[in-house]
């Protein structure tokens, strides 16, 4: 799958995920714009991702950091054909314990972000582009403690159903690909860390293939949506975890 000449934005492409992702599209023959928050994790990424990526630091709580971030792009690259929505992030709270600020912070980054991240990439997107957004799994099936986690995630779903409808005819794509559990900085810090060992075999446990994800699984589905291959794949949800949603 060649993304030879394609300009790519990774949102979150600094760690876990989306580092997967930006890897795998540079191994492709993309330049890959990544973005984080913390600025050492990320000069750190963009130098072990090589000289076709480069990071820019971005709030996606933020829509002026998002406005920033788009300036910058079409002034250094004019364009951008790929698009992956994947920067995002929850905790666990239940019903009772909820806060104004993981409120805030979790439909901030997840809903908030992802809406402006697909609204200032479009004026730059020529036909034939395509954008992924990285949803969960928890839109569909969220474990007690992540209602609000799950909210945010269901949302972006909704999001693509009518986005897909008012883009109609722009020549761009818009999917989302919904991971299981993939280990990762971000999936570690839902759990204490006295707990995690128990909770990710539990998780490998659910899964019909035995394992948990790891990066890669979710960079070559992220690939395909992205790719020519896809032409006629428009506005689905595809869950990539080893089947344990489908039960
Ligand atoms: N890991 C899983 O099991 C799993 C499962 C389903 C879905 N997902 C989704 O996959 C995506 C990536 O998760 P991950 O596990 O790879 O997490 P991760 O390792 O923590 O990486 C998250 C990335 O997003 C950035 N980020 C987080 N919040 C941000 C914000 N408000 N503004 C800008 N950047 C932000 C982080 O930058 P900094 O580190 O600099 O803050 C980092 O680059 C998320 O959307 C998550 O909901 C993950």
């Amino acid at each position: 799958m060649s993304f030879e000449n394609k300009i790519a934005l990774v949102t979150g492409g600094s760690s876990g995920i989306g580092f997967g992702i930006a890897r795998h599209l540079l191994d492709e023959g993309a330049k890959v714009v990544v973005t984080g928050r913390d600025i050492a994790k990320l000069d750190k990424a963009v130098q072990a991702l090589g000289p076709n990526a480069s990071g820019l630091v971005v709030d996606f709580t933020k829509k002026t950091d998002i406005d920033a971030l788009y300036q910058t792009i079409r002034r250094d690259a004019g364009r951008l054909d790929l698009v992956v929505a994947n920067a995002g992030a929850g905790t666990i709270l239940p019903l009772g314990e909820i806060t104004e600020q993981q409120v805030d912070q979790t439909l901030g980054a997840n809903v908030k972000g992802v809406i402006f991240t697909v609204q200032g990439a479009l004026p730059l997107m020529p036909s034939g582009g395509a954008i992924v957004i990285i949803g969960s799994t928890a839109s569909m099936n969220p474990p007690a403690g992540m209602s609000v986690y799950g909210a945010s995630k269901a949302a972006v779903r909704a999001l693509v159903r009518a986005w897909i409808q008012e883009i109609r005819g722009s020549g761009v794509r818009i999917n989302v690909v919904s991971p299981g559990p993939v280990r990762t900085e971000g999936l570690d810090n839902f759990f204490p860390p006295e707990q995690a060992d128990a909770a990710f075999a539990s998780l490998a446990e659910q899964s019909m293939v035995g394992r948990i994800g790891v990066p890669q699984d979710i960079a070559h589905t992220v690939a395909f949506l992205a790719s020519d291959a896809a032409a006629y794949i428009n506005g689905v949800e595809l869950f990539v975890d080893g089947g344990a949603s489908q039960i």
